[in-house]
């Protein structure tokens, strides 16, 4: 739940992270997802009005996300969005999670479009080329399994529970990266991520090896994810002659893909930006700002009979 003012200054940005309730089944159980998301939006929506020191009569615009993502979690949002928006008299904007998850750069970068988008989550693997705000062109996405899933995937084999990005990350600090040769699926070829292959072999070699160091191996699997994604993002920027690469997403967060799609992009000419934290995993501040700039710049607004597209796409 987020306040913004105009179209990128932060008056309140509230999460409310479910990971634990869902850690013990490795996964987002739907169900619990959508219970939780009815128990915290109303005392959620009080925290950031409180924070933002505003009345909820001074919004001038209600903008909740609409899809891609999970049927239940996107109605409870939608409902409390038309509830308000129709209570207020004021415009209401369904917003593409997708295309909130790029306005993390609006709110944080100066530097505007076009530049190249790597926007990588526990949902999605996706190079956009982001030619102007509202005009989009996927140039390449995962063919199974999202970058963030795969973390997740070899975090819950490993005993490391639910989400596991953090701290696979973090364990492979003390590990060797080159210890265990994995595949990089698709490397040398094209724009599309396929990383379930991956996930088997890591599979594999924990069925095999014995004396096998944790942190080896999952410092050599971060390794070979983040090898895909630099190469793969250079690629891309180089194909539509694009200097900027702004990386997006909880897998943004991961601090070996920013030391080398740091270092990769400098050492081609181009430049890799990394919006903050907070605004890299999922928020309302991202769609907030989304929505307001719709409204503001394309003057759009959607009907109260907008229903959620848990598959929506974007470009
Ligand atoms: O964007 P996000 O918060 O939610 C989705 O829209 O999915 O991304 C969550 C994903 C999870 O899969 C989590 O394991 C991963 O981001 N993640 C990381 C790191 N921090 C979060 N993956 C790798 N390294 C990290 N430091
Ligand atoms: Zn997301």
């Amino acid at each position: 739940m987020a306040i913004i003012r105009g179209t990128r200054k932060v008056l309140a940005n509230k999460v409310f992270s479910q990971a634990e309730l869902h850690e013990k089944y490795g996964g987002v159980v739907p169900e619990i997802a959508s219970r939780n998301h009815l128990k915290k939006i109303s005392p959620l929506l009080q925290e950031a009005v409180n924070q933002a020191q505003i009345e909820l009569d001074q919004l001038n615009l209600i903008a909740p996300t609409y899809g891609p993502g999970l049927v239940g979690p996107l109605l409870v949002g939608l409902s409390l969005g038309k509830s308000l928006a129709y209570g207020l008299g004021i415009p209401f904007l369904g917003v593409n999670h997708l295309e909130g998850h790029i306005f993390a750069h609006h709110l944080s970068q100066k530097i505007g479009p076009p530049f190249l988008a790597l926007l990588i989550s526990g949902g999605h693997t996706h190079l956009t080329h982001v030619k102007d705000w509202g005009d989009y062109q996927t140039l390449g996405q995962t063919r199974d399994d999202a970058a963030g899933e795969a973390f997740d995937k070899v975090g819950f084999m490993t005993g490391l529970g639910y989400p596991a990005g953090l701290k696979i990350d973090h364990k492979s600090k003390g590990g060797d990266p080159r210890r265990i040769d994995f595949p990089r699926p698709l490397l040398n070829e094209g724009l599309d991520f396929s990383f379930a292959g991956l996930k088997t072999a890591v599979t594999n070699e924990l069925k095999k090896s014995t004396d096998l160091k944790l942190e080896d191996l999952l410092a050599s699997f971060q390794e070979a994810v983040v090898e895909t994604l630099v190469t793969k993002a250079i690629r891309a920027a180089r194909k539509i002659d694009c200097e900027v690469i702004t990386a997006i997403g909880g897998v943004a967060a991961n601090s070996r893909l920013r030391q080398k799609l740091g270092e990769e992009a400098r050492a081609t000419g181009m430049e890799a930006l990394f919006p903050p934290l907070q605004f890299c995993t999922d928020n309302a501040a991202m769609i907030g700002s989304c929505g307001a700039y719709r409204h503001q710049y394309f003057g759009e607004t959607s009907s109260l009979d907008l229903g959620p597209v848990p598959s929506l796409h974007l470009g």
